[in-house]
């Protein structure tokens, strides 16, 4: 056995067998996991609405069982096949098949391929880093992309859906950092006072919009973010302003798009698919750079909402799936 990986140690696996679907605590080798050139001391995970899925089956996550939950992780290395890292680098990892094609993050211990490791830019910590995950690469891949295509602060203010939970609340501090004047869509009418110290100028209930069938409606927004899809992300492609660009990421409220061609041709608007897990390497050390410099959140502390332990996330991921998020849970794995 390599030095410093103990012989055992803890994971949380998901099985889907003739027990059941379930997520429990293991005590696993590191032989028991996917292929890998690198394997790190895990010390902090997040949790994403994904995790959610995946952990209680109530979403098609992973494409094989068992596996490790955790699509994000950040922690040490302790062995490396490559010469590109050392024991004792500092290293973070999102997506790229993790808890879906191979073992998360949810373990003490993780064997992964180092072509898809970032090593931690000065800037944060390995709990910042996953205080961030996902959620907070989504919102950072958001804004690039929008960019990419055209957005600055002077079209207008960008509207952000979802604005409660992860990616939605760091969306908010990234583009108000990045001087974009960030509208937040929520259904959370008692956590407006904290979308507002995230830098949120307008807040506006979810339950109170009204979106017209009218193939284009008067234009509110020179952008959106939208985590929510179905009726919401249809409604936005209504009101964004000419050469305006919509971040579609997720789908929190539904899957489906029902629009015209209208605002594409008439108004030229944007709609740009978001898709952290894939996001190609260059683009991630860029945007992981951003996040630990210019785009690194001003109200971390405020978008932290607890740390959990990893044999406590079964209620964070019910709340999660209920809409219940508000910021982020950062998980303590071996920190
Ligand atoms: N494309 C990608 O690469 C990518 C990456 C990360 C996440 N995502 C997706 O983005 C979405 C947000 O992820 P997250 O990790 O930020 O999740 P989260 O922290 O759980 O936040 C989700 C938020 O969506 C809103 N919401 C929940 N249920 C809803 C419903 N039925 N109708 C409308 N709004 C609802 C709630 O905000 P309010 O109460 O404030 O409205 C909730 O706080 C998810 O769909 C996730 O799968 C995609």
């Amino acid at each position: 056995m390599p030095e410093n990986i103990p012989e055992t140690f803890k994971a949380l696996r998901i099985f889907d067998d003739e027990h059941g679907y379930r997520a429990e605590i293991v005590d696993q080798t590191i032989d028991d996991q996917s292929e890998g050139d690198v394997v790190i001391k895990v010390a902090w995970s997040g949790i994403n609405y994904k995790d959610a899925l995946a952990g209680t089956g109530k979403g098609k996550i992973l494409r094989e069982f068992p596996l490790n939950g955790g699509i994000d992780a950040a922690g040490v290395v302790v062995r490396s096949e490559n010469k590109d890292f050392d024991a004792g680098d500092e290293v973070v990892i999102t997506g790229c098949g993790l808890s879906e094609t191979r073992d998360g993050g949810y373990s003490e211990y993780l064997r992964v391929p180092s072509k898809w490791l970032v090593p931690l830019p000065k800037g944060l910590t390995l709990r910042e880093a996953m205080l961030l995950g996902t959620a907070g690469f989504t919102a950072a891949l958001s804004l690039w992309r929008m960019e990419a295509n055209g957005q600055t602060p002077d079209m207008g203010p960008i509207v952000v859906t979802g604005a409660s939970g992860g990616v939605g609340s760091i969306a908010i501090d990234i583009l108000t950092r990045a001087g974009y004047e960030a509208h937040a869509i929520s259904g959370k009418v008692e956590q407006f006072e904290w979308l507002r110290s995230l830098g949120a100028r307008q807040c506006i209930s979810r339950k109170e919009l009204y979106w017209s069938e009218k193939p284009l409606d008067s234009a509110h927004w020179a952008g959106a973010i939208d985590n929510v899809g179905g009726d919401m992300l249809s409604g936005l492609t209504r009101v964004i302003k000419p050469w305006g660009s919509i971040a579609s990421c997720g789908m929190a409220g539904g899957i489906g798009l029902r629009t015209t061609v209208m605002p594409f041709i008439i108004r030229g608007i944007g709609l740009l698919g978001i898709n952290s897990a894939g996001c190609p390497y260059a683009i991630r050390k860029e945007l992981w750079s951003r996040l630990a410099d210019a785009w690194k959140p001003a109200h971390l502390d405020l978008i932290e909402n607890t740390e959990a332990p990893l044999d406590g996330l079964g209620p964070h991921f019910e709340n999660a799936l209920e809409g219940g998020s508000l910021g982020r849970v950062v998980v303590r794995v071996g920190a």
